[in-house]
């Protein structure tokens, strides 16, 4: 072969080669091999907030197998403390994460975390303890997944109602025609504890029913305070033998007035209603000490942050990944859950 000829023929065959490497090459890569999330939780050992933990764990173990990628979940335990999660927060920047979860301290101090994930080109998501409006406003790169707060006191009312309505002489122990009852309330500055004492409330009183309070206090969301408040009222004669409803703004503290109960002695509980459907309350419900509660969907929250933070770090369309989201925000519907239905709720 002629020398000129070689040549031409050896380049063009050079060239083919080369092509061919880099469209393989560009192919393989699309998107991050490995996806970065900083997980801050405002206190790892609350209940309800394990669960959705333990969701979004699973979610990111069976999306790394689907979507042939690395999903690095860093969770971090901000212990009741603003500033420790604070510096979680400036951590997982430092680092060069993806995206933020950041289940907040102190649901008025959200603007320091918004500024520097937008200094930073961080999508910031918050869920379940909901920053205040003006703040969320301040970059369309922060989001917040949660519940409406209203809503689950009016489901919560309405287990009562039924309760009522079904057996008016068993739950209205006195027969003086008005529903006596306490409140156990979440954390003050929780948008969640006076929404839910409000509307619980309201939906008894809206269908006509009389009601007189007893006793209210915070056992901030813990089964353990809820118990020790509960056993002063059980003690208390102008409150403990007249209860007719225990209200719980969540389920812990209903599972602690369940405990005060049995550490009383008292066998023959009082109408008692939680929120969350956690497991043990689940369990509680089965074993017929809890009346009833409301679904905070831990699972669907879960799986609303995930593919929210899945989609933000990956450029991917974030409507698309996140149907149910309305601008800055995601709501997850609550669902009453009782006797009637807590077997084929949940299959465990
Ligand atoms: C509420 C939930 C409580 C507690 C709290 C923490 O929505 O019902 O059980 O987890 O959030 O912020």
């Amino acid at each position: 072969m002629e020398y000129r000829v070689w040549r031409r023929r050896t380049a063009g065959l050079l060239l083919l080669a080369l092509l061919l490497l880099a469209g393989c090459s560009g192919s393989s890569r699309e998107g991050p091999v490995t996806v970065r999330i900083g997980v801050a939780l405002y206190q790892q050992d609350d209940t309800f907030i394990s669960t959705v933990v333990q969701h979004l764990e699973q979610f990111a173990r069976e999306e790394e197998q689907a979507r042939d990628i690395k999903l690095n979940l860093n969770v971090a335990d901000g212990r009741g403390s603003q500033s420790a999660q604070n510096e979680q927060v400036d951590r997982f920047l430092s680092q060069g994460y993806d995206v933020m979860c950041v289940n907040i301290v102190d649901r008025t101090a959200a603007a320091v975390i918004i500024d520097k994930a937008q200094a930073a080109g961080v999508p910031v998501l918050f869920s379940n303890r909901e920053p205040v409006e003006e703040d969320l406003a301040r970059w369309e790169g922060a989001y917040y997944v949660g519940s409406d707060g209203a809503q689950s006191g009016q489901l919560q009312g309405g287990i009562v109602l039924d309760a009522w309505r079904g057996d008016p002489a068993g739950l209205d122990r006195s027969g003086d025609g008005v529903l006596q009852y306490v409140m156990l309330e979440g954390e003050p500055g929780h948008q969640d504890a006076a929404i839910r004492t409000e509307y619980s409330i309201k939906t008894v009183t809206g269908a006509g029913i009389s009601v007189e309070k007893l006793a209210n206090d915070t056992a901030n969301w813990q089964r353990a305070q809820a118990s020790a408040k509960m056993g002063q009222w059980l003690k208390d004669e102008e409150i403990g033998p007249r209860i007719e409803v225990v209200f719980s703004n969540n389920d812990d503290m209903a599972l602690g007035a369940i405990d005060a109960y049995r550490a009383a002695g008292i066998e023959d509980l009082p109408v008692i209603v939680g929120i969350d459907a956690t497991p043990p309350a689940r369990e509680a419900i089965k074993e017929g000490t809890l009346t009833g509660t409301v679904l905070n969907d831990a699972k669907g929250q879960a799986e609303a942050i995930f593919e929210l933070a899945y989609a933000l770090s990956t450029g991917r369309d974030v409507k698309e990944a996140v149907p149910r989201l309305e601008g800055q925000y995601v709501w997850l519907p609550h669902r009453t859950i009782t006797i009637g239905n807590v077997m084929q709720e949940f299959d465990d």
